[in-house]
């Protein structure tokens, strides 16, 4: 059959996306965090996406919903390349970050069908449900899970409200005790393509719709606590208090500092959330803790700024006496693609006439658990101002259309390629 046209794959691209975006946790805005009943209902339309599809839908014991496509051409062995995204969100999101690459892997999995592809191999699509680790302490769970490395530890972290992931997952339909039927067998699997906007400004400032992702830039998560003593705010004399709030304030401008300080790699560090205690205009704040994410290109420039902000805090802690401690949760060193999945993805977007532009991930994704499993690849796709964790996300539907049609055409590729038969 001939080849869609890329403006009808992206139509109904946008389409499929335009539903998902409905499932929020909040009215008017798109929040739906891991294991939320927004999730939930993500997860169970996503599942109903794939059965159109003509895939055959299951989900694991941690909420990856997974469409399988049976290799369509007799098969050397019995392998299967994985492809994916993630459906939950950050809080007041776009709609295309993670979505658009689970849209992408259901509609070339149709694709290969309805166009008689011969593809040699099982194609699973995957919908992980932890990429962005904003409920929970934890990140890219779902994913590692696949990968065979999340830790059964991790299922105790909590969120705000006190609820562990467990609990959580017990309540969307999920089994904390079976964490390790989650994982992949790494002999059976080829590869993990995903499809993800830019969520940077490179593509669209090139004038390029697609391009192929080198690495993912490695990142850490921590949290700080900040623990002073509360007093009352009209009698404590200004140098006899201890301010948790002061001194985390100053602590946030000194990591500020440190990331400027390191722009040459991609230095950047960010806090995005902050919890003061008690919280009151009256009292001087007794304790507070706030998230910090760390990332570089380039893994020994990321660890020297945690040691910087280390020290910084240590200077802090002691000039205002109080007490500040770092947790890490989360660290994962730069995760290279494949060359030869970075190499396929340059044949299919030659092959729709786009310039193969390479360029790194400063965002995080799924593929840094999954390189745990298998080689992993990725092809961004540009998106307008490179405006990301934003509701003003925005991809053209002739973009998504070209999206689709390149990821066939990659797995078409991967199809041809020799190691493919190692
Ligand atoms: C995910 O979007 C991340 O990079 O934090
Ligand atoms: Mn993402
Ligand atoms: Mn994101």
């Amino acid at each position: 059959m001939a080849e869609a046209d890329p403006a009808t794959l992206g139509h109904e691209a946008a389409a499929m996306i335009e539903e998902l975006a409905r499932l929020s946790s909040e009215p008017d805005r798109v929040t739906r965090l891991y294991l939320s009943p927004a999730h939930r209902q993500a997860a169970d339309l996503t599942a109903r996406m794939m059965r159109e599809a003509g895939l055959t839908v299951s989900e694991d014991a941690l909420g990856t919903v997974r469409g399988r496509l049976a290799a369509t051409a007799p098969s050397p062995s019995n392998r299967r390349l994985l492809v994916g995204s993630h459906i939950d969100t950050v809080i007041d999101a776009g709609k295309y970050d993670g979505v658009l690459g689970v849209i992408c892997g259901i509609l070339a999995a149709r694709e290969i069908v309805r166009r008689g592809i011969e593809v040699p191999f099982a194609v699973d699509v995957l919908a992980f449900g932890d990429e962005e680790g904003v409920r929970f302490p934890t990140t890219l769970l779902s994913s590692a899970a696949v990968a065979g490395h999340a830790s059964a530890a991790t299922l105790q972290a909590a969120d705000a409200d006190g609820v562990t992931v467990a609990e959580a997952l017990r309540s969307f339909g999920g089994d904390p005790d079976r964490l390790s039927d989650c994982a992949d067998d790494p002999g059976e699997v080829i590869g993990y393509l995903e499809v993800h906007i830019e969520q940077g400004p490179v593509l669209e400032r090139q004038g390029l719709p697609l391009g192929v992702v080198t690495a993912i830039a490695g990142a850490a998560r921590f949290k700080v606590s900040v623990t002073g003593e509360a007093g009352h705010a009209g009698t404590v004399p200004m140098a006899m208090r201890r301010d948790a709030l002061a001194a985390a304030a100053e602590l946030v401008l000194a990591i500020e500092e440190t990331a400027r300080g390191g722009a040459p790699h991609g230095l950047v560090a960010t806090v995005g959330q902050l919890e003061v205690k008690p919280g009151a205009v009256n009292v001087i704040p007794a304790e507070v803790t706030f998230s910090l994410d760390v990332r570089a290109a380039e893994d020994g420039q990321r660890r020297d700024a945690v040691d910087r902000i280390d020290s910084a805090a240590r200077e802090i802690a002691a000039r205002r006496g109080v007490a500040i401690a770092m947790r890490r949760y989360h660290e994962v060193a730069t995760r290279p693609c494949a060359s030869w999945l970075q190499d396929t993805g340059a044949e299919a977007l030659t092959r729709l006439g786009i310039e193969p532009l390479r360029l790194m991930s400063g965002a995080g994704h799924d593929g840094q658990a999954m390189s745990e499993l298998c080689d992993i690849g990725m092809l961004f796709v540009r998106c307008r101002g490179g405006i990301s964790h934003n509701p003003l996300e925005s991809v053209t539907v002739e973009d998504m259309g070209l999206a689709v049609e390149a990821l066939v055409q990659w797995i078409k590729a991967v199809a041809r390629n020799e190691r493919m038969f190692r």
